[in-house]
């Protein structure tokens, strides 16, 4: 394999394939912030927030996906910062937003992506369905 393979793109910039590493890894490590609320070390990403979304192009085709399970790989092109992935991330904050509408973590995390209000029913649930209490337990 040559060294050309072992690649791939992180808004157009070519980054070397680590091992294992996930898109989220990967762009951390270039210090992109993507928000993430059911991820955490060491436990396995668990997909459910969904707001980790970025636009993944692979084979001829762009589609939105979840950067903490998906796995890189040569010549795939990622990018975290596009209208799309602006948009998904705050649909996903404003019904965050209406379930936990007095949760501080969501809160912020809203403010960060833009996100003031919501135009679903509010809530004022504590659980925000990251199912990270229950990974934990299940351990
Ligand atoms: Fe990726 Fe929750 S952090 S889906």
């Amino acid at each position: 394999m040559n060294e050309a393979s072992n690649t791939f793109f992180i808004n157009d910039q070519e980054v070397k394939i680590e091992p294992g590493q996930t898109v989220l890894h990967a762009a951390r490590n270039l210090g992109i912030w993507i928000p993430t609320l059911c991820h955490r070390n060491p436990l396995e990403p668990e997909g459910s927030c969904r707001l980790c979304m970025v636009e993944v192009e692979a084979m001829g085709r762009r589609r939105l996906v979840t950067s903490c399970g998906y796995p890189v790989s040569p010549g795939i092109k990622v990018y975290t910062d596009t209208q799309l992935v602006k948009e998904s991330r705050q649909v996903v904050a404003e019904l965050l937003l209406a379930r936990c509408s007095e949760n501080k973590q969501i809160k912020e995390l809203c403010e960060k992506l833009g996100v003031t209000d919501t135009p679903y029913a509010k809530e004022k649930k504590d659980c925000m369905l990251c199912g990270l209490c229950v990974q934990m337990c299940n351990r």
